[in-house]
């Protein structure tokens, strides 16, 4: 049966894969492809509505990104945003321009009409605005159902050929009715039925792996994060222990989660997968003495991490899967699915290892975003304090020690971290804030304790919120937990006498300290 599917032509803008999250949020499957994808291929996917994004550009400059206009006529349901509703206008004969009064930030709309689309919307309702160009005269046929102040087109429509277009960013948060409006497309418009569910998911991809798999043997790279640990359990509830799941401690995980890896994953764990524990820290250790450049520690890391694998591998003997936790974020960013610039080359330890011996790779998360991620791991039963791991970087504490990695340094800011992630929970703050985690500096400077003097590190503490890690604020968490969390790490962690909260958003700062 084909699944239901909402489909959204990504035009570049920033909101892209929120437009998607906020769709599968109603509980539609949602796709990203870019504005370049051919006509012929739409219309065989015959998806159940299309939602044209935003983007940088101006519409009516003639390099911009456009779309044909038989987009227009195959008599399915679209919503176009921001860009997307402005390039609709354009090209079905309305007028775009430069507005007099650029919109940016929270701004109140006005509905002036009823619209399936603002179903159960407040009449004045505050909405999230970001254009320099506006709608000067919609397309012939289009009625206006909303505007601003400053905006005479907030939102127009065409209700018999179900084209709507919507100066404003419904995809974000700060429209404070905007999931009720891509509800209203959804549902009102697109009349989808909403089957998209996590519990569908796992049942599918079970029945879909075991189709594949057959009895053949798999293989995983398992490190202990949300994403291949999720493939992993769903491997092996599918094919129990035809699995076999590598897990390489290269030694630079938080503290004891190598041990509480194992804990869940190896024998003593519930699942009936085969797993084998690397220990290799002491080989990283010498790989990485010595080497102080960033980028070099990554690729040391990645490297060493691959060869370990392989090794591994090769004891088990030729397979015929090979499992990744790609998901689906990963497949956008790198180039495959939308628009959006190729931002990071991904770079997950274990990449793609070349000397495996296997058939076929399975990627069994690689539609989902990482909330559905988890919901899988919940709907699995994977233990919630693993299903909420945050984000950690595949070169782990590596990329979190300024300058040269030894085992001294390690334990500092493993220490440190781990007093750092407890005083955040014991606040209420760990599932609010989206990313915090001490790094070490290599700095050292002169400190007094007791009577004695001092020479020693400065631990950093960092504390972001982030919607898509692109870009991220940093967190204001309370003073108090903060002076807590910096005496007790001064107190209870030798060779740390000062520790600095970075108050550095990304840009300009990224979100690791490396
Ligand atoms: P940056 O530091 O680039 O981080 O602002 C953005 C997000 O990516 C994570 N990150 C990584 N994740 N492998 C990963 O799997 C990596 O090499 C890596 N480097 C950074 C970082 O933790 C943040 O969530």
């Amino acid at each position: 049966m084909k699944r239901e599917t909402v489909i959204v032509l990504d035009f570049g803008g920033q909101y892209n894969q929120l437009v998607a999250r906020r769709v599968r949020e109603c509980k539609v499957y949602c796709e990203i492809y870019s504005y370049k994808t051919p006509i012929e291929k739409i219309k065989a996917m015959a998806p159940k509505g299309i939602i044209l994004t935003g983007g940088p550009n101006s519409c009516y400059e003639p390099d911009s990104p456009t779309y044909s206009k038989e987009l227009f006529e195959l008599g399915i349901p679209i919503l176009g945003l921001c860009y997307g509703a402005q390039l609709m206008q354009l090209i079905l004969g309305g007028e775009v321009a430069k507005a007099p009064v650029r919109e940016y930030g929270k701004t109140e709309v006005m509905v002036s009409a009823d619209s399936p689309l603002f179903q159960n919307v407040s009449p004045r309702t505050v909405c999230w605005m970001s254009h320099f160009d506006y709608i000067a005269k919609t397309a012939p046929g289009f009625e206006i159902t909303a505007h601003t102040a400053d905006c005479p087109v907030a939102a127009a429509e065409n209700r018999v050929k179900e084209l709507y277009a919507i100066q404003f960013h419904p995809e974000v948060l700060h429209t404070q009715e905007g999931t009720k409006m891509i509800s209203n497309f959804v549902y009102r418009v697109c009349r989808c039925a909403g089957d998209w569910s996590m519990d569908s998911f796992v049942e599918e991809s079970i029945r879909a792996i075991r189709g594949k798999v057959g009895d053949g043997k798999v293989l995983c790279a398992l490190s202990g994060g949300v994403d291949s640990s999720v493939a992993a359990v769903l491997l092996s509830k599918a094919v129990g222990n035809q699995l076999t799941c590598v897990f390489v401690d290269h030694g630079l995980l938080r503290k004891d989660e190598g041990d509480e890896v194992a804990q869940v994953f190896g024998p003593s764990g519930s699942y009936k997968l085969n797993f084998i524990r690397v220990n290799a820290q002491e080989r990283f250790y010498a790989k990485l003495k010595g080497v102080e450049e960033p980028e070099k520690k990554r690729k040391i890391i990645g490297e060493e991490f691959i060869r370990v694998f392989e090794e591994e591998a090769k004891k088990i003997g030729a397979v015929d899967f090979l499992v990744q936790g790609t998901i689906y974020p990963d497949v956008v960013e790198s180039g495959l699915g939308g628009e959006s610039a190729v931002i990071k080359s991904h770079h997950n330890v274990g990449g793609l290892p070349d000397y495996v011996d296997f058939k076929e790779i399975i990627e069994p998360l690689r539609d989902l975003f990482k909330d559905e991620v988890r919901k899988a791991g919940l709907e699995l039963g994977i233990p919630e304090n693993l299903v909420y791991r945050q984000p950690f970087p595949g070169p782990g504490l590596g990329i979190r020690i300024i300058g040269e990695v030894n085992a001294e340094k390690i334990k500092i800011v493993q220490d440190a971290d781990a007093i750092y992630r407890e005083e955040i929970a014991k606040a209420g703050l760990d599932r609010s804030i989206g990313q915090y985690f001490a790094a070490l500096t290599n700095m050292r400077s002169v400190g007094v304790m007791g009577d004695e003097r001092t020479y020693d590190y400065a631990v950093a503490l960092r504390a972001v919120n982030t919607v898509d890690f692109m870009t991220a604020e940093v967190a204001e968490i309370p003073w108090e937990v903060l002076q807590k969390v910096s005496s007790r790490i001064v107190n209870e962690v030798g060779h740390v006498n000062r520790v600095m909260y970075d108050i550095t958003s990304k840009p300009p700062g990224t979100i690791e300290f490396e």
